[in-house]
This record gives structure tokens, sequence and C-alpha cells, in this order.
């Protein structure tokens, strides 16, 4: 089973702040839907909580340390290896982990494909992506998009989708 990892990060690697994400982007939110539907998700519990419920459409399965939890619509592993198993026990090709960082740390060294989103601007946030991880040497950029801000999506951003060339 190959592992994608997608993530929305400002430039210098901020991804969130109190819990949520800090811009609102319609089109990046319909692209996630996209890339995900279909296969296994992959979230830490805190990702999941603010969500707020489990996304259709998807094998939700939630990372937690949290015995005799059982989050509605959710499947509930215990260590992110866990959660990786049972995406590959539902015969899933491909397992996408959505965040957040403490999941972000554990699969970018393993992951095969990064669904990189880079919103432009500066953002303050407690939580991050470790951006300076992604070594360009072992990646590919297989497609890049510009997108400028409009009226529904105030920030510019580049959505790019990367490779692993070498191991990680
Ligand atoms: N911009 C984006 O693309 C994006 C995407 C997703 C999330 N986010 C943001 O990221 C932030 C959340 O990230 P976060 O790092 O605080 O939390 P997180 O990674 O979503 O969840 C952390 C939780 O996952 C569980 N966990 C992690 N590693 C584990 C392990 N090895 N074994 C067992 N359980 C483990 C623990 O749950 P227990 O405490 O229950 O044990 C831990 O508290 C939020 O601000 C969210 O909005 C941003």
């Amino acid at each position: 089973m190959r592992v994608a990892l997608v993530v929305a990060t400002s430039p210098d690697g901020i991804i969130g702040k109190h819990g949520e994400i800090p811009w609102h982007l319609p089109r990046d939110l319909k692209r996630f839907r996209a890339i995900t539907m279909g296969h296994p998700i992959v979230m830490g519990r805190r990702t999941h909580e603010s969500i707020g419920r489990a996304l259709p459409g998807r094998l939700n399965i939630v990372v937690s340390s949290r015995t005799g939890w059982k989050p509605e619509g959710c499947v509930v592993a215990h260590s992110p290896d866990e959660a990786l198993r049972i995406a590959a026990e539902s015969g899933a090709e491909e397992a996408m982990v959505v965040g957040g960082e403490q999941l972000y740390r554990y699969v970018l060294p393993i992951c095969d494909t990064i669904h990189l989103t880079v919103v432009e601007g500066r953002f303050d946030g407690d939580a991050r992506f470790p951006i300076e991880a992604i070594r360009p040497e072992q990646w590919a950029v297989e497609r890049s998009e510009q997108w400028p801000s409009d009226d529904r999506n105030p920030d510019p951003h580049r959505y790019e989708v990367l490779r692993r060339l070498a191991p990680g």
C-alpha cells in the first residue's frame, strides 16, 4: 500500500492555530475532498476533534492512545503504524495521512507522495508542518499549480504533487 500525505501549510510551516486551520480556502477544501475520497484517511485525535465528525465516503482512522474511546463513524488505532496496518487490511492501494503535526512528523520520512498546498502569507499558529524536511533532491514535482486570490479564496496559494525519488 502506498502512503500519501495531504497538507496545507504557510511557507514557514504553520498549519494550525488553537486547533483550527488559520485560513479559509474553499478551493483547497474541494481539492482535499477530491484527493481523499474513497481512500482511508489517517489522522491524529486532535485533527479528528477539530473536524468534529467522520468525513463521509472514506474510512476514517483516528490515532489515539485512549482506550475504550469510539468516535462515531471512525476506527481508532493506538499508533500510526497500527493505523496504516488497518488501512492496508482494508484492501486500499493508498492511505492518505491528513494531519495534524504529530502525524505529519511520523509519516513524512516514509510517505510516497505529498499533496502540498502552500498558502502565501504570514500566519500565526501553534501547529507546524516540518516543511524544511522536504529535501528537494528526494522529490519530483509532478504537478504545480498557482492559484491567485479571488472573491471566495482570499489567500493566493500553490498546489503541488510531490513523488518520492529516493528513500527517506
Ligand atoms: N493545515 C492542514 O493541512 C492541517 C491538517 C490537519 C490538521 N491541522 C491542524 O493541526 C493541529 C493539530 O495537530 P496536532 O499535532 O496538535 O494533533 P494531531 O496530530 O491531529 O493529533 C495528536 C494526537 O494524536 C494521537 N497520537 C499521535 N501520535 C500518537 C502515537 N504515536 N500513539 C498514540 N497516539 C498518538 C494523540 O492522541 P491522544 O492524546 O488521544 O492520545 C495525540 O494527542 C490543529 O490545529 C489542526 O487544525 C492542519
